[in-house]
């Protein structure tokens, strides 16, 4: 008897250290999403949206400033400098084609081609490539987790948009009906049934999904697949890609202002 309760007493205490550390943990710990994700272990599939956030603006993904300037391989043909064009997206599109795809003309012209010879390849043949001199994405820029979510995104995480979205008349190839369901349920909860409860701009010229699904669906499909980097955003990549391209369909009949 006696001994079962000094036993009970040093478990208790046991529990109470443990609680003890895992509280010290807590503390110590980075912010507590991130925590999580290490708890549970990192799906392929979420690591192929981070890659994607990365891909958009990894200076906001990662909240941090990129180097002062423009990027050394940006041309000086280009209309764009400054941080924008330290972005992945800002030299091989939101399509991932570069001069072959919807950058090939208009402000966002480099004439740097696309990634979609990298679907497929062993994402530690495409790491390296984000370290070369042309790239010059450091450590200190990119930590190597960064890296190798971006290496992982431009092997499994591409889309040909071209086979979703027309080029010429920028409609996506959805079922705007079907999109509805998905669009109301999801992404309304943030975004409004109009899409026009958050303006991406200002007063002025304010920018709601409809505008941006108007002009540039392909941005528009990317970040439904991937999230937006910076926010709290729903990536919805587990889903079919026909399910993202009616959405985008949908979101194409919401009102652009
Ligand atoms: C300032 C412009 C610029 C930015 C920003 C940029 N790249 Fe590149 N990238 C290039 C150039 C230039 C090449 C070389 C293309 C060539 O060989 O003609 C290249 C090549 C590549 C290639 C190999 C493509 C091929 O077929 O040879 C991959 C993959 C790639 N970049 C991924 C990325 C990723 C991921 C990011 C963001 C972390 C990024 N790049 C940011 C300019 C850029
Ligand atoms: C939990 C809230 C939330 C949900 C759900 C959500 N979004 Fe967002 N979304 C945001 C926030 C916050 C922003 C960033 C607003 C800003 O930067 O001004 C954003 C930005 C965007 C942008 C970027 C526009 C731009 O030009 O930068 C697009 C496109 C977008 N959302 C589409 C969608 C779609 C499509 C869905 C449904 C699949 C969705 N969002 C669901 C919160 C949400």
């Amino acid at each position: 008897m006696q001994r079962q309760l000094q036993h009970g007493m040093a478990m208790a205490a046991a529990a109470l250290a443990l609680a003890g550390l895992a509280a010290a943990a807590l503390v110590a710990s980075p912010p507590a999403a991130k925590a999580q994700e290490e708890l549970a272990g990192d799906t392929e599939l979420w690591t192929i949206t981070r890659g994607g956030r990365l891909y958009d603006s990894w200076m906001k993904e990662l909240l941090r400033d990129p180097p002062a300037g423009t990027h050394p391989a940006y041309p000086a043909a280009g209309k764009k400098k400054g941080a924008s064009t330290w972005r992945c997206k800002e030299c091989h599109g939101w399509d991932y084609k570069g001069a072959d795809g919807a950058y090939g003309k208009g402000s966002h012209y480099t004439g740097i081609k696309g990634i979609r010879e990298f679907v497929g390849r062993d994402p530690k043949t495409i790491a390296p490539i984000l370290r070369d001199e042309t790239h010059g994405y450091t450590k200190e820029l990119l930590p190597d987790k960064a890296v190798d979510a971006l290496a992982l995104f431009v092997s499994r995480g591409q889309v040909d948009m071209d086979l979703y979205i027309d080029r010429a008349t920028r409609k996506a190839r959805g079922e705007a009906a079907r999109g509805a369901r998905f669009f109301q349920t999801v992404c309304a909860v943030c975004h409004g049934f109009d899409g026009k409860t958050i303006n991406f701009k200002d007063e002025k010229k304010p920018e709601y999904i409809g505008t941006v699904a108007h002009e540039n669906p392909w941005e528009t499909l990317h970040k439904t697949a991937n999230g937006q980097p910076g926010v709290p955003m729903v990536s919805l990549r587990a889903l079919d890609i026909q399910d993202l391209v009616d959405i985008l369909a949908y979101a194409q009949t919401l009102p652009v202002k």
